[in-house]
């Protein structure tokens, strides 16, 4: 294909596919990724990194209680000290900005900021204030989420977020931390990838709280996006100059063949995976094909929530990894069909840049209104080992520069994207999969916390270095 991404990069530096050093990452004269305003960060979440999960009044959350079952969690790892993170948040930070990163995305634990009562808990909120106060120091800029999938556990035993009141009380979260942060956020994501949390937890039962019900998912979906729709405007009030938006992961489905019924199948995946976040965020109702993939699912909507859960964003994170091949499943539906013979990461997904570069100008087209976009999460994982204290992650270098080349083709194809965050600044728990799966561009070894910085975050900070030298 003419324009496929990975391609257009190695023809401008072949060298770079490599994954050398030595061929620094020059991408075009003309490549977007050379604007110093175009944010260049990394990501990570609170469960994910922080351990100290009895500290300081932090109550148990949903994924406390989900990786302590046996099964769930791969070799039963949990998130109980994962990286330390909350003890060792000021030499983190350090590496981050001594890599030359512009940008951190992080999140906060709701299960550490207030109790049962919904009453602040200073020590906790402290803990975030410190650590936002310092990304200010450093002149980073600052992206919080306030939900990254660790609800609290007295609310999932309230019914989660099948319980239409936890919209609510996430409203209330929404205030008080924008009530205690602000000045210190430059942009808000009210939650990420709703459709992890709806379908991964309610919808097949992989994620905490494990529950198996596609009606589950549905209505859990329209709760996360109803706590999404009251908080923006809370976070506006509270925080004026900050940016508000949500973070959703976009899924490309690809179809199996020619055949009419396969190409339907490719349009419901994404209409599943796509659609069904931001049709409601974009377009204030929900896509109808979604109830011919799943009849009998329609979530109970109350009038006036559609209003509410499209009010204008600010921006919109995208998150994206992977495609899925599909074809038709013979009835209402698709089923996965892997292709052989692609290039795939330690998680089995394919690499394909070529997907996010699609799926962006697809929405441009689909949606009159979409806001400015960052990409909030991209990366990949692989089984890095640590040698003479390097780590040679040369798929990853390949694969973020390929990703990269992506985003650039979708600027000039008219899409406004004003930022990339890694994923992940470390790594770190892999949710359902541990810590066997490792996403960071700095190798976290569990034993002993050491951080060894990878090749690809050393090649990151060099590119860094020569746009703030060529500004
Ligand atoms: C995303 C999650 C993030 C991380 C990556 C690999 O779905 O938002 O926490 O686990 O996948």
């Amino acid at each position: 294909m003419a324009n496929d991404a990975s391609a257009v990069f190695d023809t401008l530096s072949p060298a770079v596919s490599k994954g050398s050093l030595a061929d620094p990452f020059t991408p075009p004269v003309d490549s977007s990724l050379w604007r110093k305003n175009f944010l260049l960060g990394a990501a990570t979440a609170s469960y994910q990194i922080e351990g100290a999960v009895d500290e300081d009044g932090r109550l148990p959350s949903i994924w406390d209680t989900f990786s302590a079952k046996p099964g769930k969690v791969l070799a039963g790892d949990t998130g109980a000290v994962a990286c330390d993170h909350y003890h060792r948040w000021e030499a983190d930070i350090e590496m981050l900005a001594s890599l030359g990163l512009e940008g951190y995305r992080l999140s906060i634990a709701w299960p550490r900021v207030m109790d049962t009562a919904g009453v602040p808990n200073r020590k906790g909120l402290d803990f975030y204030k410190r650590l936002l106060n310092r990304l200010k120091e450093k002149d980073i800029t600052t992206f919080v989420t306030l939900y990254h999938w660790d609800l609290p556990q007295h609310l999932e035993d309230r019914g989660g977020w099948l319980n239409r009141d936890t919209a609510y009380r996430f409203a209330d979260y929404a205030d008080l931390m924008s009530r205690e942060l602000a000045g210190t956020v430059d942009a808000w994501a009210t939650l990420n990838e709703p459709w992890c949390s709806a379908y991964l937890g309610y919808g097949n039962g992989h994620h905490a709280p494990g529950l198996a019900n596609d009606r589950f998912a549905t209505q859990a979906m329209h709760h996360l996006l109803l706590a999404h729709g009251l908080a923006v405007p809370v976070l506006r009030v509270n925080d004026p100059a900050s940016q508000k938006g949500i973070v959703a992961n976009i899924g490309r489905g690809t179809p199996n063949s020619d055949s009419a019924a396969d190409q339907r199948a490719a349009h419901l995946f994404e209409v599943q995976h796509n659609a069904w976040i931001l049709d409601p965020l974009l377009k204030g109702a929900y896509p109808q094909d979604l109830f011919e993939l799943w009849p009998g699912t329609e979530p109970l909507v109350l009038d006036g929530d559609m209003q509410t859960i499209s009010a204008p964003l600010d921006f919109l994170g995208i998150n994206y990894y992977f495609r899925t091949n599909v074809a038709s499943d013979g009835a209402h539906g698709f089923r996965d069909v892997p292709l052989e013979g692609v290039e795939r990461t330690q998680m089995g997904w394919e690499v394909y840049p070529d997907g996010l570069r699609d799926l962006l100008t697809g929405f441009k087209r689909t949606y009159h209104n979409l806001p400015p976009i960052y990409i909030t999460e991209n990366g990949m994982a692989s089984d890095d080992q640590v040698t003479d204290g390097h780590v040679d992650d040369t798929q990853r270098i390949s694969f973020l520069k390929r990703h990269l080349a992506a985003v650039d083709q979708a600027i000039k194809a008219g899409v406004d994207i004003r930022g990339y965050f890694l994923w992940s600044l470390m790594d770190n728990f892999e949710w359902a999969f541990g810590y066997e799966r490792r996403f960071g561009v700095v190798h976290v070894d569990y034993s002993t916390q050491k951080r060894t910085v990878k090749r690809s975050a050393e090649w990151v900070a060099k590119f860094l270095k020569e746009r703030k030298a060529r500004a």
